[in-house]
């Protein structure tokens, strides 16, 4: 038996990109074949989120929100796995059943193929699914059940500290992408963003000693202090970005050559060196993520050393599954390293400017719903 769903309930309505959200009650919908129902408790804010409901692409009306944390109340009868009660991740890239290239991520971007665009425009996903929303009717395939004796019993996570946690799967998809192994030297640049701290923190879990890249030498030394406070062994050096290419290159050969490099640059700014440099301190043979708005690539740089260039959107379901693995194993920080900022759906303007600020290793802004 199903508990019965409120006929209605609240969501995070964009209807207007200038007016900003609207806090709407609205109908709930039910639990049709692939779908799922989901009570969601916790939804992270990304860090440049007012950018991305001014300028991203995506039709309107939408649902906010980005991925979440919630528990399944209802599921469609092709449910074999799923069940009303379980704690689960709710993902926010949608794919085409009929073509998984297509995709789009709920409550951000219809994505850049013609077929991502007609999945949100006419996939029936819009109305319905975002997680700044209590209740979400959510693709099956996107509920990953967690193990919440394990994660918020033994290992003590609350849920919206769980849901700050979930944007360390982008940086992990690109690191996963490249084959990082234990041991290796990652050059994370930059390092003090949102998802990018995220990727310092996802490479020491992997094993691999990271060299974080960040104009700022304060904001490096506090994501070294923090990052060693939480983990004493983690191998983790810095490097200023000066913006001189040819010494800051240097500057990460010190600690010699880097076998990857993960890119992460905001796609608000221009007239970045910082992956540039790291090409430069590659080794021959080396390998390079990028997943942001890169700069400065110099392609004789690349035939010449042979280098291995990877772009990477996002992430897929096994890298989901092997995360949770990693989280579960208690390989994240725990307890005070975590600092997550907490809000109400009606907080949303106060929540969206702390999100702004509040972004970093170990720090988050979150929904609670
Ligand atoms: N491929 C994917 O699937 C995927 C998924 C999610 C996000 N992304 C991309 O990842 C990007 C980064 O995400 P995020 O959350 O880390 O963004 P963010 O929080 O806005 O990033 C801020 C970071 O960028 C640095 N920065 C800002 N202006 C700079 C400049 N002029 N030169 C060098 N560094 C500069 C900041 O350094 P300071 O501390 O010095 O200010 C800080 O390290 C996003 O913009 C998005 O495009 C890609």
């Amino acid at each position: 038996m199903q508990p019965e769903l409120p006929p209605h309930h609240r969501a995070l309505i964009l209807e207007d990109r200038a007016a900003g959200f609207e806090l709407k009650t609205r109908p709930t919908a039910t639990a049709d074949a692939g779908s799922a129902i989901v009570r969601i408790a916790a939804a992270p804010i990304v860090s440049y989120y007012k950018h991305v409901l001014r300028h991203y692409p995506f039709p309107l009306p939408f649902v906010g929100g980005y991925s979440g944390i919630g528990r399944v109340v209802a599921v469609g009868p092709d449910a074999v796995a799923l069940a009303p009660g379980q704690l689960v991740y709710v993902d926010c890239v949608v794919r085409a059943r009929d073509d998984p290239d297509a995709f789009f991520l709920s409550g951000v971007i219809e994505g850049f193929s013609e077929g991502s665009r007609k999945l949100m425009r006419d996939g029936g996903w819009r109305e319905t699914f975002g997680t700044f929303a209590e209740y979400t009717r959510v693709p099956l395939e996107n509920c990953i059940p967690l193990n919440e004796a394990r994660l918020c019993g033994e290992l003590g996570y609350s849920v919206p500290e769980l849901a700050s946690m979930i944007i360390m799967l982008v940086p992990y998809g690109g690191l996963r992408d490249v084959k990082v192994e234990p041991g290796d030297t990652v050059a994370v640049c930059p390092a003090t963003g949102g998802f990018s701290s995220a990727g310092v923190q996802v490479a020491v879990a992997m094993g691999a000693r990271v060299i974080a890249m960040a104009r700022s030498e304060g904001k490096l030394a506090a994501l070294k202090e923090h990052l060693r406070a939480a983990a004493p062994t983690a191998d983790i050096e810095t490097v200023v970005i000066t913006g001189d290419v040819q010494a800051d290159s240097d500057a990460l050969r010190r600690f010699g050559p880097l076998d990857v490099v993960l890119e992460l640059t905001p796609g608000t700014v221009s007239g970045t060196t910082h992956t540039r440099s790291a090409l430069k301190a590659l080794r021959r043979g080396g390998r390079v993520s990028l997943m942001g708005s890169a700069e400065g690539i110099d392609a004789m740089e690349i035939v010449t050393n042979d280098i291995v260039l990877r772009g990477k959107q996002m992430y897929g379901r096994e890298d989901i599954v092997q995360f949770f693995k990693m989280l579960e194993r208690g390989l994240f920080p725990r307890g005070s390293h975590l600092d997550v900022r907490t809000f109400k759906l009606e907080e949303w303007k106060e929540a969206l400017d702390v999100a702004a600020e509040h972004a970093g290793l170990g720090k988050g802004a979150v929904f609670v719903l």
